[in-house]
């Protein structure tokens, strides 16, 4: 049996370390970055409301820059859900191919391999792509299945990039996210493209449905515990999926003839807020990274906040204050100047690095860069780390927050999963913090808090394997999993 609980036990507080050996040119700097980076509560506050009229833009006719998707999941499951699907994870580094079988009493038993997806895919040609997941595809049920290998089964793809969805076992690319740029892909529907593949390899599988992470999260983390009422990952990318009712969302009138109160999860794509940089404080570093990344004006809030980027601002930031002269004078910082390669992870352990004198960062500035640092410069970049680390964790809250406030709830769980949420250091607690500032709930402890941001179950295995599950009794029961053919004629006029 496969329970993931809790992935990390609470982290430790920051240890800031002494400031008293800091020269005053770099505490200068030091200074100067806080108030860069520091997003304060009345900002919190104003990001929050901004928030709320953009979910709500999201939603109307005319739309906006986030794109609240529909997602045609209409239930939550009720624990009671048996059977065995497929689910298929399409992450950034790997590919994960799982069979789950739901036990029908909140619990589930879940076979799984992991195909390691190769960096030049990610650019690469779509049919190397589809190809690719038809393959490993084949390559599990043959090892998994070698007997029954006819027999058609239903699969849970989870494909968590912006895709607008017509039905919920299809989804048109609205444009690729973190770092992906593969050509004939954007604006098609990728479900025929990756079944085209599968037919092609002879391999017996039909896609039931078509998820985003975050909503396989909400859904898997509401099936082993019905508190959670939204799903989130702060991973490589950053999102949420929440559920709202049909009358809140004015862009599906005329398209749908389903009771005004029938629920319906939203893939927020959250990841696009602020596009327009009304509110958000970006500094050149951010504006930097958008400039130079292959979708320049998109994902204006994920590019401060996930995974992908965290490592990048800190490069950014490094490779400025060394022109500047103020860090590694005389060294050769060849090395840090190529893109990208600083990752979210070299800066939790800048963070947690438990000497006072930094020797761990030395150690690995020494070794990956070949920079040799001096405390000082240490006590900088580790500062730098916490205000990113930290910055990042606020907006995140933002986000939680205004969904919250939109929704008028008061008192949740909210599932969250992602590289960073599980393994960044502090960002847990200093989300809670920000969650607190916001609210206003410094007079409890934060055992109490009442929305909890909490590690989810897993949303694109067993998320996607219950969304199947759901999917195939909403069908045998009559009831719709997207819109009927005509308001698909009438959508597609409209958008002529
Ligand atoms: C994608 C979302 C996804 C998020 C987290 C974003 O870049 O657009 O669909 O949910 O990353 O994986």
């Amino acid at each position: 049996m496969v329970h993931l609980g809790p992935k990390k036990p609470p982290s430790r507080k920051a240890a800031k370390g002494s400031m008293a050996d800091v020269p005053r040119d770099l505490l200068e700097q030091i200074s100067q970055l806080e108030t860069l980076f520091t997003v304060d509560t009345q900002k919190l506050c104003a990001i929050v409301d901004h928030f709320m009229k953009e979910l709500e833009k999201g939603l109307s006719k005319e739309g906006g820059s986030i794109p609240m998707i529909p997602t045609w999941v209409m239930t939550m499951p009720d624990g009671k859900e048996r059977g065995t699907y497929l689910a298929l994870d399409m992450g950034g580094t790997n590919l994960r191919v799982c069979e789950v079988e739901l036990l029908g009493n909140r619990d589930f038993d879940i076979t799984q391999s992991k195909y390691h997806m190769p960096p030049e895919m990610k650019t690469g040609s779509s049919e190397q792509l589809w190809d690719y997941i038809a393959d490993c595809l084949q390559a599990f049920l043959q090892s998994h299945h070698p007997s029954d290998a006819q027999k058609e089964l239903s699969l849970g793809f989870t494909f968590s990039y912006p895709c607008t969805q017509t039905a919920i076992h299809n989804g048109v690319l609205q444009r690729w996210t973190k770092g992906f740029d593969i050509d004939n892909v954007e604006g098609h529907d990728v479900q025929p493209m990756l079944e085209a593949a599968l037919k092609r390899k002879n391999v017996p599988i039909t896609v039931t449905a078509l998820i985003n992470d975050t909503t396989g999260t909400m859904v898997a983390s509401n099936y082993t515990d019905p508190e959670t009422q939204m799903g989130v990952i702060f991973g490589t990318g950053c999102n949420a999926a929440y559920f709202d009712v049909v009358k809140n969302i004015p862009k599906l009138e005329g398209l749908v003839d389903l009771d005004p109160e029938t629920p319906m999860a939203i893939n927020c794509e959250w990841g696009a807020f602020d596009n327009e940089h009304v509110v958000l404080p970006r500094t050149k570093y951010d504006v930097q990274i958008d400039e130079d990344s292959p979708r320049p004006n998109q994902q204006a809030f994920e590019k401060m906040i996930a995974g992908l980027y965290l490592g990048e601002i800190h490069r950014l930031v490094m490779l400025d204050l060394h022109e500047q002269g103020f860090i590694f004078e005389r060294k050769d910082v060849e090395k840090l100047k190529k893109p990208y390669s600083i990752d979210a992870s070299l800066l939790s352990q800048i963070e947690e690095d438990p000497f006072e004198n930094l020797t761990e960062v030395e150690d690995l500035f020494l070794s990956r860069f070949g920079i040799q640092t001096t405390e000082p410069e240490r006590k900088l970049l580790r500062r730098l780390a916490e205000l990113i680390g930290t910055r990042s964790a606020r907006l995140s809250a933002a986000g939680v927050a205004a969904i919250c406030k939109k929704m008028g709830i008061e008192k949740c769980h909210v599932g969250a999963d992602g590289s960073v949420f599980n393994k960044y250091p502090h960002f847990q607690e200093r989300g809670a913090e920000a969650l607190a500032d916001i609210f206003g709930w410094h007079h409890m402890p934060p055992t109490h808090y009442p929305i909890k941001v909490q590690p989810a179950e897993d949303g694109s295995g067993v998320g996607a394997a219950l969304i199947a599950a759901l999917t195939l009794k909403r069908m045998k029961e009559g009831l719709p999993v997207g819109m009927k053919p005509e308001f698909i004629e009438k959508l597609a006029q409209e958008h002529k």
